[in-house]
């Protein structure tokens, strides 16, 4: 029996079959990413990288693989990064490590995003995994209020502060069925820089691990 991070490391392995010989690569955070920079540290054959968190940074400059500065690159082809939760448009939540503002900046110029998850992440409806949205800490008390007048309960990520000196609020308690509604409503919130949905730049394909093998999934509209 295939165990959840198998399955992560088999979804991070097949990935790489998308890639091609001196890519930019675009990224992720988390333990599905981390697999996926053993695996494009054993391919060998991306240019450099675009991090999304300085995590992810320093584990590629530990394996040998440059690490650009995205305002110095036009344009690369793919993004690799998991998700927390997918629904079958391929639209997300993310942020569960905190790099959503970056994550999401970064997966905005590439040209693919490709989500490697295990099959526990893909669902029906978003919204079970606490949606994580990235504050201005001196706006905290003030956005938690314009989020309970959506009907979400925020609890405040303890202890954390984003790679740009942020606080987190994860709000529970949504059922998210209009995806890029509610992301481009909690947007416009003041003080929040960025929350966790990714829908309005969804994933363009999905790989995931199953205990029977990989899947791939596209979006419907692409
Ligand atoms: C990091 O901020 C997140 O967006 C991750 O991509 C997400 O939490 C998935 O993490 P795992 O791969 O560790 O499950």
């Amino acid at each position: 029996m295939m165990t959840q991070d198998e399955m992560k490391r088999s979804a991070a392995r097949e990935a790489v079959n998308y890639l091609s010989e001196g890519d930019i690569v675009g990224v992720g955070t988390g333990s599905t990413a981390d697999y996926f920079i053993q695996e494009l540290s054993s391919w060998g054959g991306a240019s450099g990288a675009i991090a999304s968190s300085e995590i992810t940074a320093s584990r590629l400059r530990d394996c040998g693989i440059p690490v650009l500065s995205l305002n110095d690159t036009d344009s690369f082809g793919v993004y690799v990064d998991g998700a927390d939760e997918i629904n079958r448009n391929l639209e997300m939540i993310k942020g569960g490590g905190g790099a959503l503002t970056r994550e999401k900046i970064v997966a905005a110029v590439a040209e693919k995003f490709i989500c490697i998850a295990d099959e526990t992440k893909v669902v029906d409806v978003l919204g079970t995994f606490p949606l994580p949205l990235e504050v201005i800490p001196m706006a905290g008390a003030y956005v938690s209020r314009e989020v309970q007048k959506i009907g979400g309960e925020p609890t405040l990520r303890q202890g954390f502060l984003t790679d740009n000196g942020n606080v987190i609020i994860d709000i529970h308690g949504l059922t998210i069925d209009k995806a890029v509604e509610l992301e481009l409503e909690l947007n416009g919130i003041v003080g929040a820089v960025t929350n966790g949905i990714f829908a309005r730049r969804s994933a363009d394909l999905l790989v995931y691990g199953t205990k029977n093998g990989v899947c791939t999934e596209y979006a419907d509209s692409k």
